[in-house]
């Protein structure tokens, strides 16, 4: 009691002291939008990711003389020893990357791809529903893994050391070990009845009589620690062929998995044409599809782009109504158009066409939420001429990444390769198994993400870059699920409508809505008057009748801005504890 009358007399005398200071700065506002959260400050470079040890092994690199690049590929790996819940070998994602040199950005899409053993109606059970678990958490559900032909083939394009230097720090973390981070041991201790359920998983993550590592008691990884040094040794080579592919095999058919010698040997990076808009004077680069995140922040902010959302001020009930009926318009086109642009006509320009957005601009209410019920995907469009991680890194060049990629959830399917000591995903799910019925992340899907042999399936993935200007600002992303696309699509808008540093950006509450369920959800931090608001303009606001309800972070995003002055400004976003800013 005395600690809190203390704190509200401390309050009440800096607020009284404000006019003085507000006279001393020449009227300028002294409570600015930077005031509160402070990013980490760098001239030479910077690495932002969801864990201390992988940020600080990109670091190591960068001081190595490496560039952003070499950089992301030392995090990639990292993350794969010190953040095993969504860092990977044997996932996938999509990176990034921006060439100073050549002013050029690149989009690297290792997003798994379906084994050629895998059918449309492979989730099915006999009565023609959804066998969840088959779809998560058994080998069938991974696809073929994409970051080790990813993270080799950026670096040895776009990167300017060697393969054996850059994975220096994640063989040493596997092999030497490091001491149990409190983020990893708090994640493992939740998940240990799930890990716990395969011997060589549990194995891999837990101590010799079952129980987990402490905070600080030294965790070794032998076995990836040998993946890794094939991977140095032989490049991809080292992973798609020789005796890790054998032991993915072997793993596979144990226990009715799919994926063969053949899918790893043909298993293929594509580099794409990264999808571009403009929000006012920004430009967004952004991931293309299979991501359908990049194709969506487009289409949102094309929508927003009408209105003066400035002058509606930041997460006002207006504000926030404008934000949720766009987003519902977009997840209904997702559910419809998105899919593997290799195997689907994904019609990307329609979708992002500014003429577009201003047609759903008129069909939203301004006073009242429209009932997803009432939403359609577009019948016709205009005619067209828990765990992912995202890292972000940039060098004093001016080159930077934004990387994004995953086991699909937290620890994939929770299943270890056998003597190659690393987990496999279950990015099959992520494919649409039944049109109509919804995924682990609520997402409804049809034909156009049905399930191909070759095919990858649809991701929400954003990776994305700004440029204001002309000149590179900002590289953006993060985790979340479905909710990727709305986090990235709320920091990059903080970002460039009310000009909030990248701290700022980050911190403010965000909102979600993907159209079905029918919800808004609204992050900690939102007003009650807000809620009510938005209540009575008839939205399901998720935390309205329970507090604890709408207790619920969105997303992680982990992003870095090149201020005007030179200075590289990073934040390490705290939903999620471990998360670490390293610079220099
Ligand atoms: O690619 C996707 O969209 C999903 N597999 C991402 C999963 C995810 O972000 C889980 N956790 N936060």
């Amino acid at each position: 009691m005395r600690f809190i009358s203390l704190f509200v007399a401390a309050l009440i005398s800096v607020a009284s002291a404000l006019p003085a200071l507000h006279a001393q700065s020449g009227g300028s506002p002294i409570i600015t939008y930077d005031s509160r959260f402070h990013p980490v400050l760098a001239r030479k470079g910077m690495v932002v990711s969801q864990d201390f040890y992988a940020s600080e092994a990109g670091l190591e690199v960068l001081k190595l003389g490496g560039n952003a690049i070499d950089a992301a590929v030392a995090t990639g790996f990292a993350l794969a020893v010190t953040h095993p819940q969504a860092g990977n070998l044997g996932g996938g994602g999509f990176m990034m990357v921006y060439l100073k040199s050549e002013d050029r950005v690149i989009a690297i899409d290792y997003r798994e791809m379906a084994p050629a053993g895998a059918s449309r109606d492979m989730f099915l059970d006999d009565a023609g529903n959804v066998d969840n678990r088959r779809a998560r958490f058994s080998l069938k559900a991974s696809g073929t893994p994409g970051t080790v032909m990813g993270l080799t083939q950026a670096l040895s394009k776009y990167g300017s050391l060697p393969l054996a230097t850059v994975m220096g720090p994640a063989i040493r973390l596997a092999d030497e070990g490091f001491p149990m981070s409190w983020a990893l041991q708090a994640s493992l201790s939740r998940y240990q009845q799930r890990l716990g359920g395969d011997p060589v998983t549990k194995a891999q993550f837990f101590k010799e009589d079952g129980t987990p590592y402490q905070q600080g008691e030294l965790f070794r990884q032998p076995e990836l620690a040998a993946t890794l040094k094939a991977i140095a040794a032989n490049g991809a080579d080292g992973f798609y062929r020789g005796w890790v592919a054998d032991r993915i095999v072997e793993t596979m058919q144990k226990d009715g998995g799919l994926i063969t010698h053949d899918d790893l040997q043909n298993y293929v990076v594509k580099e794409r044409e990264p999808l571009r808009g403009t929000y006012r004077n920004f430009e967004v680069v952004t991931m293309p599809p299979p991501s359908s995140g990049g194709v969506h922040v487009i289409q949102m902010l094309n929508v927003l782009e009408g209105w003066d959302m400035k002058s509606l001020g930041h997460n006002s009930a207006n504000y926030i109504h404008r934000l949720t009926e766009s987003m519902k318009y977009a997840y209904a086109d997702r559910s419809k158009y998105l899919g593997d642009p290799d195997y689907f006509d994904v019609p990307v320009a329609a979708i992002t066409d500014k003429a577009y957005a201003a047609n759903i601009r008129g069909r939203i209410n301004l006073e009242r939420a429209t009932p997803s019920t009432e939403i359609a995907p577009a019948p016709k469009l205009p005619y067209e001429s828990n765990d992912t991680t995202h890292f972000s890194t940039m060098d004093a060049a001016g080159n930077m990444v934004a990387n994004t990629y995953t086991l699909n959830f937290t620890y994939g399917n929770g299943r270890v390769v056998a003597g190659a000591g690393f987990l496999l995903n279950n990015e099959m799910d992520d494919f649409s198994a039944k049109p109509g019925t919804p995924n682990a992340f609520g997402l409804l899907g049809g034909e156009a993400n049905a399930i191909e042999p070759g095919k990858r399936p649809l991701s929400s993935m954003t990776p994305t870059f700004l440029f204001k200007d002309g000149k590179p600002y900002m590289a953006a992303g993060g985790p979340g699920g479905s909710t990727i696309i709305t986090s990235v699509f709320q920091t990059i808008l903080n970002a460039m409508e009310f000009d909030m540093s990248v701290a700022t950006a980050t911190a403010r509450p965000r909102i979600h809505h993907q159209w079905f369920p029918d919800r808004l959800i609204l992050e900690p931090g939102h007003s009650v008057d807000t809620r009510l608001r938005l209540a009575e303009m008839g939205h399901s606001v998720s935390g309205l009748a329970s507090f604890n309800e709408g207790e619920r972070v969105l997303g992680a995003t982990m992003s870095i801005i090149l201020r005007p002055d030179g200075l590289i400004s990073g934040m390490a976003d705290y939903r999620r504890p471990g998360a670490h800013a390293a610079a220099y």
